[in-house]
């Protein structure tokens, strides 16, 4: 079968390099967002039973690159196409449990809405959680970006066995197989968000971090609170520099002003998402879990 991919208009970069490396013809098309905020996609492409690789990361504005990601999808699929979507950031992927009565476990509702369009399966990068892939009624595979983080910093500064700090326990195993990738070693902290206002609290410990480089890794950094409080607590335990890599860099609104305030002294994300921190390109990753894929 013809393999045609898709480049969507949150990720037509990575989408073409990923294309280039798999041997993928690029599908044409045409795109536009109205003034009223409303996305119109025009396929030129005839992609009649092929299978079709659709790119298309979800990073904000989120709704509309999901409607976009839709939209696409459906087309593909109803024009007799096999379609396996690459989400390299899959947004609401932290709403993944009723965290309080009544709270729409939303991921569930985006994977409901994915196979309805008749996507069959998604390659994303550190999705979040467990339970948010489980949500998923097809195949869904997180590929990890942690090995490609590890070495851009192995590669680019001489950290002397570096403390790789998880800000909660979520991304403890994230954190173990980072420090073993730089030669350091690894601690998680307690993190507790109010489940009504989403204030983050970080619980002050004895670290043993005095003089040492520190690398905070988490998988999204959003509004920065949580690496932000992280950072405090290190520094007042004596630690030397602050540094903060993630996957996903979503980096929204004043992030950036609270991450340097924190003392956090370099950024380090991917290009799952597009801002002036995806530094580590994670074409190869998924490159490779594609080539692992039957037609
Ligand atoms: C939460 O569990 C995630 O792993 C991140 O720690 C969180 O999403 C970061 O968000 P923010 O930068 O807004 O604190």
């Amino acid at each position: 079968m013809k393999k045609y991919l898709f480049a969507g208009p949150a990720s037509r970069e990575l989408g073409e390099r990923i294309a280039h490396a798999i041997n993928a013809e690029l599908v044409e098309y045409d795109f536009k967002v109205f003034p009223d905020g409303e996305s119109k996609i025009r396929i030129i492409t005839n992609v009649q039973d092929s299978n079709v690789i659709v790119v298309q990361s979800t990073y904000p504005p989120t709704d509309s690159k999901i409607i976009q990601l839709l939209f696409a999808s459906h087309y593909f699929s109803q024009n007799g196409a096999k379609v396996t979507a690459v989400v390299p950031y899959l947004a609401y992927s932290r709403q993944d449990k009723e965290f309080l009565p009544g709270e729409v476990i939303s991921i569930g509702v985006i994977a409901h809405l994915f196979r309805n369009v008749g996507i069959r399966r998604l390659v994303s990068v550190d999705i979040h959680s467990a339970d948010a892939m489980a949500q998923f009624p097809f195949p869904v595979y997180s590929v990890s970006a942690i090995p490609y983080l590890a070495k851009y910093v192995k590669q680019n500064f001489s950290y002397e066995k570096p403390i790789v700090v998880s800000p909660d326990f979520g991304a403890k195993k994230r954190a173990e197989v980072f420090a073993k990738l730089v030669d350091g070693s690894s601690i998680t902290l307690k993190k507790e968000r109010d489940k009504n206002t989403g204030d983050v609290r970080i619980e002050k410990e004895s670290l043993d971090v005095n003089g040492k480089d520190v690398i905070i890794i988490d998988d999204i950094i959003s509004s920065g609170g949580t690496v932000a409080k992280a950072a405090k607590i290190l520094y007042e335990a004596g630690a030397n520099e602050v540094v903060a890599c993630c996957t996903h860099p979503i980096l929204v609104g004043s992030a950036i002003d609270v991450l340097k305030n924190a003392g956090i002294k370099r950024i380090i994300g991917t290009n799952t998402v597009s801002s002036d921190y995806s530094i580590v390109d994670i074409t190869n990753c998924i490159v490779e879990h594609l080539m692992t894929l039957n037609e």
